[in-house]
């Protein structure tokens, strides 16, 4: 376990641990504030991402940019965003099991540095990783689950969402009860003094 950002983020961007590394162009570790309470943690990079080294940079990211902001939060300012698999699976096809057991000492090690109050997983893939396998993301989107102290929930991926966007007001439910949260648990997510 590296102690570091600076540490972690400099070995991640080496890190071989899987075929994923033979196609990338750039590792994409993460984004945001670095003494962030709430954490969104997506599936994989996808093509922009890829070439940006930064993640939901895409039409998926303007929206969930848009999403964000409607209840005042900022990659930029009050949240930190990383993925399941830090490179991007080829075609975009889901990430294998086995590239995400050998990626995800990485968002551990994130998780640990970060200490979330508030997790956020942005979709099926991650929700199952993280929250439980039997996760149902179209029934149990935005329910918060309590695990190790942490408060988590699972929304509609924002790719789904462009795909599907009847499902965009279900989504933004999810972001309203994500607020709540923020204000009932968090200390300084919406007071800017970090
Ligand atoms: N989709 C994801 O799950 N993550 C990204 O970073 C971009 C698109
Ligand atoms: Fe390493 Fe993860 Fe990239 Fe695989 S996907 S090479 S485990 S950083």
């Amino acid at each position: 376990m590296y102690q570091s950002w600076d540490e972690l983020e400099s070995n991640c961007k080496g890190c071989t641990k899987c075929g994923l590394c033979e196609t990338r162009n750039h590792v994409v570790v993460g984004v945001g504030n670095r003494n962030a309470e709430v954490m969104f943690i997506g599936e994989g990079p996808g093509e922009n991402e890829d070439l940006q080294g930064e993640p939901f940079v895409g039409r998926g990211g303007q929206l969930l940019d848009k999403m964000l902001n409607a209840v005042d939060l900022d990659r930029n300012k009050n949240i930190y965003i990383a993925n399941i698999v830090k490179c991007r699976p080829p075609q975009n096809r889901d990430p294998l099991q086995e590239e995400q057991d050998a990626c995800i000492d990485w968002l551990r090690n994130q998780v640990l540095l970060l200490k979330p109050k508030i997790i956020v997983c942005l979709g099926r893939i991650a929700g199952m990783k993280i929250i439980k396998p039997d996760l149902k993301i179209t029934k149990e989107h935005g329910v918060f689950y309590e695990k190790n102290g942490i408060f988590m929930m699972a929304t509609l991926h924002p790719a789904a969402l462009l795909r599907n966007p009847a499902q965009k007001p279900g989504a933004f439910e999810d972001f309203l009860k994500l607020r709540d949260k923020i204000k009932e648990i968090c200390d300084h997510t919406y007071t800017q003094n970090d």
